[in-house]
């Protein structure tokens, strides 16, 4: 039975992502900022354990108590992520910084604590969750953004010194999904006293909100995962569904200026 170590498993794509490997007979080792957050007790395969992505201690004991308990990890999803949004003016420096700690820091920490596990092993799958926004910049976005880019950048250079020790990276490409990550997640970039962006960035907060509510359920990030954790191919990029795969095809045909302009239509 394989082995799967998720991050940011308490909910969104993370939870669903659990569950669905532990449907399909994996071990689960679903992993959290707070483990009472999460009722997973319907599921024998599945355990909880702490983790900070930007904790190495509680990183590295997730992991050997990972391995204790079943043996191996096989998989790795680097899920934990949340987005910062509004005008870059207005952020503060603590945000900015945050902002790589979680997505860009914490992702690459969780990742060379596996690489002795997997190198030792000569095998093991890393999946990034990435995003659209790691292909094309939106409006309020400008730090999430960033962050998706060196993911994107990051997996895309790992995976040429990783194949040699037969381990794969994947990364995962969202649109659109419904999960906390529009309300509760999110951290909004405020400023009382710089209001000058407000006509400009109000609305375009208003509309990712309401795409976000319009977004795919989790579960299809999950399959998509899925499809990723048990491909034998060296695929690195693995959209999800017809949506985000027709957004980034678009963002590397369409001219610039014209992809830009489609943008500010739909943002208005
Ligand atoms: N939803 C979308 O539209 C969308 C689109 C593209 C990509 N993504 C990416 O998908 C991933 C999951 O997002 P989601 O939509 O499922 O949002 P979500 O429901 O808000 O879940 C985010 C998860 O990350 C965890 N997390 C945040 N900071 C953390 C930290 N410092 N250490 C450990 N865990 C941390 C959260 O933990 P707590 O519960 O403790 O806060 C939560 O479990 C993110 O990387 C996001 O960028 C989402």
């Amino acid at each position: 039975m394989k082995t799967v170590l998720i991050t940011g498993a308490s909910t969104g794509i993370g939870k669903a992502t659990a569950i669905y490997f532990a449907e399909k007979g994996w071990n689960v080792v679903a992993t959290m900022r707070n483990i009472n957050s999460l009722d997973l007790c319907n599921y024998p395969n599945i355990i909880k354990l702490k983790l900070y992505v930007n904790d190495n201690k509680s990183i590295s004991d997730a992991i050997n108590s990972s391995i204790e308990t079943f043996g191996k990890v096989d998989v790795i999803i680097n899920n934990a992520g949340y987005a910062a949004a509004g005008a870059f003016e207005c952020a503060s420096q603590e945000q900015i910084k945050k902002q790589f700690d979680v997505n860009v820091f914490g992702l690459m920490n969780v990742t060379r604590a596996i690489l002795p596990h997997f190198r030792k092993n000569n095998s093991g799958t890393i999946i990034n969750l990435a995003s659209v926004a790691g292909h094309a910049g939106f409006p309020t976005f400008t730090l999430y953004n960033s962050t998706k880019f060196a993911v994107e950048g990051f997996s895309e250079a790992l995976q040429y010194e990783l194949r040699q020790f037969n381990i794969k990276v994947k990364i995962v490409e969202p649109g659109p999904i419904k999960t906390d990550f529009y309300d509760r997640s999110m951290d909004k970039i405020e400023n009382p006293e710089i209001t000058e962006y407000d006509s400009f960035i109000n609305p375009a907060m208003k509309k990712m909100t309401e795409m976000g509510m319009k977004g795919l359920p989790p579960k299809s990030v999950a399959k998509t995962i899925y499809k990723a954790a048990i491909s034998n191919s060296n695929k690195l990029r693995y959209p999800v569904a017809f949506q985000a795969a027709a957004m980034i095809k678009l963002r590397h045909i369409m001219p610039g200026c014209l992809f830009r302009s489609v943008v500010r239509i739909i943002m208005k």
